[in-house]
């Protein structure tokens, strides 16, 4: 983000600080309960959301050199993610093509993987490189044995692939403008410091949902983060069915003592970019999260989230370990203590028939968005 455009949205901040309002939108969004409870819909979504689609797998720093791999199971697919000898990131399945066995597990750097079954090898561009018993296989070549490989690509610091093998990946397309914005904040410099899996008992949506407004900063978080951001205030600005939101800080009412050519605008943000459909960047000036967020499996009521806290440098002495560790146990407390407890108790409330919709208010457009976008894509 260049400088005059982080001036523009400090000094809209501002504004909205002395006037006591926000960004809003056109008008109150009514949001079918069923969408976060029918086996239907979550079947038509895990279709046209989570293999039509465009998925952000993670920050270039996941495979930090040639040889390194890390296998990626939220997606509902096997996953293999390597960074080949050229340097190239390539997205392999994680599945033998002799009899279908997982060939690799957790992360690291390798120069290629054996299957743990009968020690089919591949190298780290998926390519079947040799087999016992090879004359045992007449007919069966090499060449078009090696893992399945998905269309990725690495752009901006980010990993994508297209989730359904044979389909082409047109970020250009997919992202418009954003690409080069997300480029400006320079994430292949982040190396990820930790990583967690959690699976909540809750529609992946409501798990979404709970980045997508700041109206409950100081009700939910009245003893967390209450008093570090400001309540119910926020920019929004969308790139197709992308958005992002920023939020003030409540240390911003610093730059009022600073002329707005001096201004140091982004210590005083959070900038969250939805990735549609599902990874949510949370860029925190310091730090960096991503968080993916899946269906777990066809179970609609259930979902899985994998975060990573990724710090600017790398993490090398224990002053820096007990930095980022504070800062993910704070982010994890806000998270598991007190978001998602509320977003499990929606989920049941939602089988109560208390309601066919809820709604999201003027003040909560980025909510109205991320649904609309949903249900339009859902429908195909
Ligand atoms: S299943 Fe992998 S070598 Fe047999
Ligand atoms: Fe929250």
């Amino acid at each position: 983000m260049q400088h005059a455009e982080q001036t523009a949205i400090a000094a809209r901040l501002l504004r909205y600080i002395d006037e006591g309002t926000l960004q809003l939108g056109d008008d109150v969004y009514r949001q079918p309960v069923d969408e976060y409870t029918s086996p239907a819909h979550a079947a038509l979504e895990r279709q046209q959301l989570f293999r039509e689609q465009p998925l952000c797998v993670g920050l270039s720093g996941d495979l930090p050199a040639a040889g390194s791999y890390r296998v990626h199971d939220v997606a509902g697919l096997p996953l293999l993610l390597t960074r080949d000898t050229a340097g190239r990131f390539r997205a392999l399945l994680n599945v033998c093509r002799h009899r279908g066995a997982r060939v690799a597990e957790g992360c690291g750097s390798a120069r290629g993987f054996a299957c743990p079954y009968h020690a089919w090898t591949y190298g780290l561009d998926g390519s079947l490189l040799s087999r016992p018993e090879d004359a045992s296989f007449p007919g069966v070549d090499r060449v078009d044995h090696g893992l399945r490989e998905l269309a990725a690509e690495e752009r901006g610091g980010l990993l994508w692939l297209h989730p359904t093998p044979g389909r082409a990946l047109d970020l250009a397309a997919s992202l418009g403008p954003l690409a080069a914005e997300l480029a400006g904040f320079d994430l292949g410099r982040f190396h990820p410091y930790a990583t967690r899996v959690l699976t909540r008992r809750m529609n992946w949506k409501l798990a979404l949902d709970t980045f997508l407004e700041s109206y409950h900063f100081c009700v939910l978080h009245k003893d967390s983060i209450c008093s570090i951001f400001h309540q119910n205030l926020a920019t929004f600005d969308t790139y197709g069915a992308h958005f992002r939101l920023i939020s003030p800080r409540r240390s911003i009412a610093r730059l009022r003592e600073q002329a707005e050519q001096d201004w140091q605008v982004l210590p005083h943000l959070v900038i969250i970019y939805v990735l549609f459909p599902n990874t949510v960047l949370v860029w925190q000036g310091e730090q960096v999260e991503l968080w993916q967020i899946f269906p777990d499996g066809a179970d609609p009521a259930s979902s899985v989230l994998q975060l990573t806290l990724y710090s600017p440098g790398p993490a090398d002495t224990d002053k820096a370990r007990r930095h980022w560790d504070r800062n993910l146990e704070l982010v994890l407390h806000v998270v598991e203590n007190e978001d998602f407890p509320v977003g499990e108790g929606i989920q049941v409330s939602f089988g109560s028939g208390a309601q066919s919709h809820i709604v999201f208010g003027r003040n909560e457009p980025a909510l109205a968005h991320f649904h609309r976008a949903v249900t339009a894509a859902a429908a195909g």
